[in-house]
């Protein structure tokens, strides 16, 4: 393995115990203004030094990530399609490899679609993706991509990623199921596990531990911690699996001591700001107003999004 692409790849999965927390933050590219990551800035801004490494894409990497961040950039280059459109295994390759080569990435990012419509396509685009990025040391992460009518099972699941290894990618990353040993025997280079639909925090802490416990390098966790109440608390209780052999009831318990932390934080600000209002004076010569009061448009007010099927 080139000098290159193997420093690269050891900033994403740490070469001290072989494991890797990703932040997934790339919905947006066929989901758009998804739940919770209306405003990426502000979600990507107190987790980053939380992650090994967030998965972006270009627009949101050059929006909303300072550029002095040393976190490892995963940079998805895969796209075409969204949500409301016809068919979202439509993808092809978005970003050139100057892109991402100006963009510092530290690995490229595409999705595959074993066994829907567009197969073919998706596939070839790995195998060109990944001879283009070993030109330049860049490894590949391979998305095995879970349509509606595909089978989330080990047998469908071991397929995908062996197909998409047997491509060149250097990590693939699919969603834990049953029997997922055998999806990780079967696959000769590291997975890492998407965290999938939002759940609630403590099962997303089991799953995390099962896939490690299974063989994946960690996990590219995305919805379950930024659409949590609590994100931060989240991603530390993940990492401190991941990185800290924590099991789920400890790792849960740090969760809820850091919850139980943040309002406290949270209530003292409040507190200063309100201090720092100044106080609507009593003047009792002014007449007291009569007209009731107007609707305020309230900018917090949430927008109708789209999410996920
Ligand atoms: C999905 O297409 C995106 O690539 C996400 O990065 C991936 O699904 C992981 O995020 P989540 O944990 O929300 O499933």
């Amino acid at each position: 393995m080139d000098w290159g692409l193997k420093n690269r790849l050891s900033r994403i999965i740490k070469l001290q115990n072989n494991r890797a927390l990703m932040l997934a933050v790339d919905h947006g590219y066929f989901l758009g203004p998804t739940e919770k990551l209306e405003d990426p800035k502000k979600v990507i801004a107190p987790l980053l030094r939380h992650c090994d490494s967030l998965m972006v894409t270009r627009g949101v990497q050059r929006a909303s990530v300072s550029a002095t961040s040393d976190t490892p950039m995963v940079l998805r280059v895969s796209g075409g399609s969204s949500i409301i459109g016809d068919d979202l295994s439509q993808e092809d390759i978005t970003v050139s490899i100057e892109d991402a080569i100006r963009l510092n990435a530290s690995a490229l990012a595409m999705s595959i679609f074993v066994g829907s419509k567009y197969e073919y396509q998706t596939i070839v685009n790995l195998g060109k993706l990944v001879s283009e990025a070993e030109k330049y040391g860049i490894p590949v992460l391979a998305v095995t991509a879970v349509g509606k009518e595909l089978g989330k099972d080990a047998r469908y699941l071991s397929l995908a990623c062996r197909v998409a290894a047997e491509q060149g990618a250097h990590i693939v990353k699919t969603y834990y199921c049953d029997n997922f040993e055998k999806v990780v025997q079967s696959c000769p280079v590291p997975i890492i596990v998407a965290g999938g639909k939002k759940i609630p925090e403590r099962d997303a802490l089991q799953l995390t531990y099962n896939a490690i416990k299974a063989g994946a390098v960690g996990v590219d966790m995305g919805r379950n911690i930024w659409q949590s109440e609590h994100p931060v608390p989240m991603i530390k209780a993940a990492r401190a699996i991941i990185h800290g052999n924590l099991n789920v009831d400890q790792a849960f318990k740090l969760y809820k001591k850091l919850v139980s932390e943040e309002p406290k934080k949270k209530q003292k600000s409040q507190k200063k700001k309100s201090n720092n209002k100044k106080k609507p004076q009593n003047n009792p010569n002014q007449k007291k107003s009569n007209n009731k009061k107007k609707p305020q448009n309230n900018p917090n007010q949430k927008k109708p999004v789209l999410t996920k099927k």
